[in-house]
C-alpha cells in the first residue's frame, strides 16, 4: 500500500467526523447510532441527506456549505478517498458534514424508519452486469424504504446513459413518483443549483464529452 494511503488511513482514525464501522458492527447488526445521528451526531433535529459513493465527498461538502441548516451524509468503502472531504469539512468547520465509510449493502442497518430525507446518487458505477450491486437497482431500492421519509426524493447524477435510462424505466415500471428526467442537463441548459456541483468523475466524464444526466424520483406511487 502507498504511504500517502497509510498516511491517510492513520489520519482518518483521528477525525471526529468519519465513521468507521467495523464489519461485525453493521453486518446483521443495528450500528450504534442507528436513530440517534440527529441527536449525538449533529446535535440538532435539522434533516439528513445522503450521498451514496460519495467518494471524495464533493456533493456532500458542498451542499453543506450551500446549506447550513441541512445535515449531509456521505457514504464510501473508500478510506482514502473519504479523507479528502473529511478533512476539507474539518478545515472548514462544518459542523453538518459526517461521513460513513461502509458498504452501502449494510445501509439498512446505519439508518432508521424515517431518519433521512433525500438521497443524492452521484456518478455510481453502473454495474451493468451485475443489477443486484446497482445502486438505483430494485434490491437497493428496497433497502432505502426502510430509513428514507415519506416523499423523500432521490436524485441521480450520471454520465450513464445505461444508468439514468435503466432507472428511468424501473421507476415507471414500479409506477414510482418521476419528478423530473433530464438526458443532458448542461446542454439543456438544467444544471443550476445543487446541480452545478462538479466532482472529480463529473470533470473528468465531461471532459471526454459524455452528456451528464439528472433524474429525481420518490419511492413511493405516483399521485392518482
Ligand atoms: C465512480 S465513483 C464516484 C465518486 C463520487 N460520487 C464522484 O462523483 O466523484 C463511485 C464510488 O462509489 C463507491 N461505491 C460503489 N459501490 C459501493 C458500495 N456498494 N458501497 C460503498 N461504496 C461504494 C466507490 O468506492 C466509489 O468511490
Amino acid at each position: 500500500m502507498g504511504k500517502d494511503k497509510l498516511k491517510r488511513f492513520a489520519e482518518n482514525d483521528t477525525f471526529g467526523n468519519l465513521y468507521q464501522p467495523d464489519f461485525d458492527e453493521v453486518f446483521r447488526k443495528e450500528y450504534r447510532l442507528k436513530g440517534k445521528w440527529k441527536e449525538e451526531v449533529f446535535k440538532n433535529q435539522n434533516p439528513i441527506v445522503l450521498e451514496l459513493g460519495c467518494g471524495r465527498g464533493e456533493y456532500t461538502v458542498e451542499m453543506a456549505r450551500r446549506n447550513p441548516n441541512i445535515n449531509y451524509m456521505g457514504i464510501d468503502i473508500k478510506g482514502a478517498r473519504l479523507w479528502r472531504g473529511a478533512k476539507s469539512a474539518i478545515e472548514e468547520k462544518l459542523d453538518n458534514v459526517a461521513f460513513v465509510r461502509c458498504r452501502i449493502e449494510f445501509i439498512e442497518n446505519l439508518f432508521e424508519r424515517d431518519e433521512i430525507s433525500s438521497i443524492w446518487i452521484t456518478f455510481a458505477d453502473p454495474q451493468i452486469n451485475r443489477e443486484n450491486k446497482r445502486l438505483t437497482g430494485p434490491v437497493f431500492l428496497e433497502r432505502y424504504k426502510k430509513f428514507l421519509e415519506p416523499g423523500g426524493i432521490i436524485n441521480l447524477k450520471t454520465d450513464s446513459s445505461f444508468l439514468h435510462e435503466y432507472t428511468l424505466e424501473l421507476a415507471k415500471e414500479c409506477n414510482y413518483e418521476i419528478i423530473e428526467a433530464n438526458n443532458d442537463i448542461y446542454g439543456t441548459g438544467r444544471a443550476e443549483g445543487l446541480l452545478t456541483i462538479r466532482t472529480h468523475y463529473e470533470e473528468h466524464f465531461l471532459s471526454q464529452g459524455f452528456p451528464i444526466t439528472y433524474m429525481a424520483f420518490r419511492i413511493t406511487p405516483k399521485p392518482l
